[in-house]
């Protein structure tokens, strides 16, 4: 008998309750082992609910029960789930966790001590929600050199930037709606600062190059600056806004960043949209690989979490430890990197000299720089995007900008080619 207890009854973990709950007898069944679920651990009274029957708010009735082998840890926050999660691994029980703050902080730490007690550390579900993701890249895709990744890792940015397009609201009315739908916390930060993509990309990093990406090391800039004539400029040049989280494995080391890009519409991260997440992964062999599906969520990603067990159960996947616990990826900023920029400006003294600023866009951007125009809605706000150049030419070339038309630089986003 395989008997699991979850530590945290809340969304994911009352997630996974149901799941087991649902589905104990039928992959039981399937994989011919015996699982069920015996504890849901919360200090939230679920006396009750349908959780009642395996519900305790004592750890030392779980620790002290020989017949779990398996803890899922899925309470937020990082020093009381890591230490859960090693207390766990040094009983001897096999951890399965969603939790990205401690895979991203002490996940190289928690594989080594799985391995020493002869267990697994499992965490299929800390990027990318119900997305198969980690596992195709440990494995599926382990004979790539895999040297670049874009991903629209965070639900809630992905929502309110969708909304903000689509009912043409500003940020904060559309945060206000990711708020009252559930998806956004109380205090947002951790979401639309970018942090939380920031640790999901910095775990799928390390995964992929195999080597530990610091999450610390991320360049990170939130969406509270775009507004929704960000959005209109973008689309009206065939683009949409994403928050994009995104590495590349170089000779020199990894650049790592997550920030809102203008992406074009014939790249298929423009489509996603709402609380949807993907993944794109380039690989020396496979070429672009695309994962797609719901990165939050009760069940989407208690699915993954199911999925970890399964794996811990059949032994399906059991392989050395992954190379990034043993090497520190060197991260850094490519200077030679070229991009092409949007800009929005305000253009209060420009009424009706849309010539002037066009014809400063070309000469001081390049033949493939376009102005796009002023706002419909507010005719002091333009924009344009330049033609590809470094950021070291870009931030000389807008001064010259600026100077030249006395416009002022608002707001600026890289473009994806
Ligand atoms: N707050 C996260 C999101 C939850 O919106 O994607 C899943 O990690």
């Amino acid at each position: 008998m395989f008997k699991i207890a979850i530590l945290g009854g809340g969304v994911v973990g009352s997630g996974v309750a149901d799941i087991l709950i649902d589905k104990s007898k039928a992959l039981s069944e399937r994989f011919n082992k015996d699982i069920s679920l015996k504890y849901v651990l919360d200090i939230r009274d679920m006396t009750g609910t349908k959780y009642e029957p395996y519900y305790t708010n004592d750890k030392e009735v779980v620790f002290g029960d020989d017949e779990i082998k398996l803890i899922v840890v899925t309470i937020g926050g990082l020093d009381l789930a890591a230490d859960f999660c090693r207390r766990a691994l040094k009983s001897g029980r096999h951890v399965v966790t969603s939790n990205k703050e401690v895979v991203a902080a002490v996940g190289c730490e928690l594989t080594l001590l799985a391995d020493e007690n002869n267990v697994r550390f499992l965490y299929e579900a800390s990027a990318g929600g119900g997305i198969p993701i980690i596992r195709p890249l440990n494995l599926c895709l382990a004979s790539n050199d895999i040297y670049e990744i874009n991903g629209i890792l965070n639900g809630t940015t992905n929502y309110i930037l969708t909304c903000m397009y689509q009912d043409r609201l500003s940020f904060d009315v559309a945060l206000k709606n990711a708020q009252a739908a559930g998806y956004a916390e109380a205090n947002p930060s951790a979401d639309v600062d970018g942090f939380d993509a920031a640790r999901k990309i910095a775990i799928l990093s390390s995964i992929s190059y195999n080597k530990f990406v610091d999450y610390k090391d991320v360049k990170c800039m939130g969406i509270r600056d775009v507004i929704y004539d960000d959005h209109e400029f973008a689309a009206g040049a065939g683009y949409a806004i994403k928050l994009i989280a995104g590495s590349r494995n170089t000779d020199k080391g990894v650049t790592i960043s997550v920030e809102p890009k203008l992406v074009p519409k014939t790249n298929m991260l423009a489509a996603v949209n709402s609380v949807y997440n993907a993944v794109l992964v380039k690989g020396s062999y496979t070429g672009d690989t695309l994962m797609y599906g719901q990165g939050a969520g009760k069940h989407p990603t208690a699915s993954a979490v199911v999925g970890d067990i399964i794996d811990v159960l059949t032994d399906a996947c059991k392989q050395s430890i992954p190379g990034f616990v043993n090497s520190n990826a060197v991260v850094i900023e490519d200077k030679e990197e070229t991009s092409k920029y949007y800009v929005r400006i305000s253009i209060e003294n420009h009424d009706n000299e849309s010539d002037e600023l066009k014809a400063a866009t070309v000469k001081c951007f390049g033949n493939g720089a376009s102005f796009l125009g002023a706002s419909l809605s507010n005719n002091n706000i333009a924009a344009l995007i330049t033609d590809m150049c470094t950021a070291e030419e870009f931030d000389k070339k807008l001064s010259d900008f600026c100077d030249i038309t006395g416009a002022k630089a608002e707001y600026k986003l890289k473009v994806i080619n």
